[in-house]
Parts: C-alpha cells; structure tokens; sequence
C-alpha cells in the first residue's frame, strides 16, 4: 500500500492520511510509515479516536516504550506507558505537576543516557484557541551552519539538566539538593549527534543545556544561545495546531520542540504521550 503523504512545513513533517489505527496494520504499510518518519522526522496522524492499548500498541511497533520511572508524578495512573501532559487538577484538587511539560525548547529524555528515540503525543482536549507546539529540524540547524562552527562544536558535549531537578534544586535544602542530583545526574550528551538510523549529523541541543562538559556557564552561554538561536529559526521550524484526536510522532534525535503555552489556562488542555527508548548515548558528567 502506497501511504497518502501531504507535507507539513518546508522544514519538516508529513501528515499521514486515510489511516486509522484502530485497524490491524501490516509490517509493510509500517514499514512505510517508519521509513516517513526516518525521513521527515514528524508524523501526524488526524482524527484517531484511539484507545490507550491501540496507542501503547501502535507505539510499540516503534521500539522498546519507557515506563517513565524517572517521572513518576506524571505517569497514568494505570498505564505506565503512558505520560500525562495535562493542567487537569489533580483529584485532590491540587494543580498537575505536568501542567508546564515541555515550555522550553528540548528533545525528550536527553537528560539520561538512553535519550528517546520517537515520542507519539495525542490530543484529548484542547482549549477554545491556542495550546500549539513548535518543532524544529536539527539536520538543518547543523547543515546550514559554517565549516569553520561546524569544526569548533565538533567535539563539544553539552550538560543536559531535566526539569525536575532544575525545579527541586531550586527551593530545596542541600540533603534533598544532593538526593536529587543522585536520582538525575547532569548528562553530557554530543552538541553534534550522528542519528543512529541514517547516520546524519544533527545538532542535539536545546535550552536544557547550560553549558559544555568541561567549561563554565559564562564561557558557554555564549554559543549555546547562538546555536539554539541559529537551530530554531523560523524557516527550520514546523508549528502544530493541535485537533482533538491527533496523534503526533516526532523523532527525538533530528528534531526539537516545545511548548508554547499560547492559550487561556483555565481551560482544558489534556495531552498523553507515549515514549519509544533510543539507543546509549552521552555519559554522568561531573556536577
Ligand atoms: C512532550 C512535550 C509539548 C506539548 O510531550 O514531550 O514536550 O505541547 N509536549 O504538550
Ligand atoms: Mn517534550
């Protein structure tokens, strides 16, 4: 069967059409999907009114799923497969810890040594305008670059940081702090990514990042904001306007994204996301 593709942005993305994943799939038609998503780094899929188990069951032919233990507060309740995005209050009525998920640009779990490969993200509830989510092409980001940068980052690791431990560092006392930093340690991960499936370079960056292993914060910012900058200009950029129903695969090693945060909070906007484990990459660098 040949897939129906309708591109998304000059930059990156398709629209897989006249699918439904409520139907059984053969390896080849996946075969074809997987071979778009390698290509285009973003897939979406419209109007799949999908259960969870056809959800974790799609995303499974993807690759090992995350059970998310590193976030436990924002797993469902009943399928640790599945990771809530949500300002849905909690029963007791506090407010979701998942509410501000994904604000800053990033790529899912590059803060541990086994980063994501793919995230599959579906809509449940959207607010009246707004809730959309910005992409970017990381190939591009580094294939526009100069020889002369392309050669200085070449062996530059920069310091992942989750937002967990951002947060609890915060306004945490110092045994909590060092509890923390033991449960996620700073990550290195390569500036420069050679993706394991095409064997592309692509810029693996992003504002988790605060400085390069090996250098100050004050050395490195420079650059780091240079080259975030530089990787998400609007001509690599692809903005999803969310529907309800939609379910969005984005390969986590050739793209960034974020949140935005555009719309009026005291209206739903419920997402669930499932993650596809990646292969080994960067090391615990020193604190
Ligand atoms: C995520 C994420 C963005 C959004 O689920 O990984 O960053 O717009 N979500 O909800
Ligand atoms: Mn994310």
């Amino acid at each position: 069967m040949a897939l129906k593709l309708r591109r998304l942005s000059n930059a990156l993305g398709v629209e897989v059409c006249d699918l439904d994943l409520r139907k059984p799939m053969s390896e080849s038609t996946f075969g074809e999907i997987y071979s778009a998503f390698l290509q285009y780094g973003i897939l979406l899929f419209r109007n799949q009114d999908i259960s969870r188990e056809q959800h974790i069951e799609f995303s499974r032919r993807f690759g090992e799923l995350d059970d998310h233990a590193s976030l436990p507060r924002d797993r469902h309740p009943d399928y640790p497969e599945i990771l809530l995005v949500t300002n849905r209050p909690n029963p007791d009525g506090t407010p979701s810890e998942s509410r501000y998920t994904g604000r800053s640009w990033h790529t899912d779990m590059s803060y541990t040594t086994r980063p994501a490969l793919g995230s599959l993200l579906r809509c449940y509830n959207l607010p009246e305008v707004g809730g959309d989510t910005l992409f970017a092409n990381m190939y591009l980001a580094y294939d526009t670059l100069s020889e002369g940068m392309k050669k200085l980052i070449a062996d530059l690791h920069g310091i992942h940081l989750s937002g967990t431990r951002k947060i609890n560092v915060a306004d945490a006392g110092e045994a909590r702090r060092a509890e923390v930093m033991k449960l996620n340690p700073p990550i290195a991960q390569p500036v420069v990514r050679v993706h394991p499936e095409t064997g592309r370079k692509a810029l693996y960056l992003g504002e988790k990042v605060k400085r390069f292993d090996g250098m100050t914060e004050e050395e490195s910012k420079p650059l780091i904001d240079y080259l975030n900058r530089h990787a998400t200009r609007p001509e690599f950029v692809f903005r999803q306007q969310w529907r309800e129903n939609d379910l969005l695969v984005w390969d986590n090693r050739c793209t960034l994204h974020q949140a935005l945060g555009d719309f009026d909070e005291t209206q739903l906007r419920h997402m669930e996301r499932t993650t596809v484990l990646g292969t080994p990459s960067g090391y615990i660098a020193a604190a």
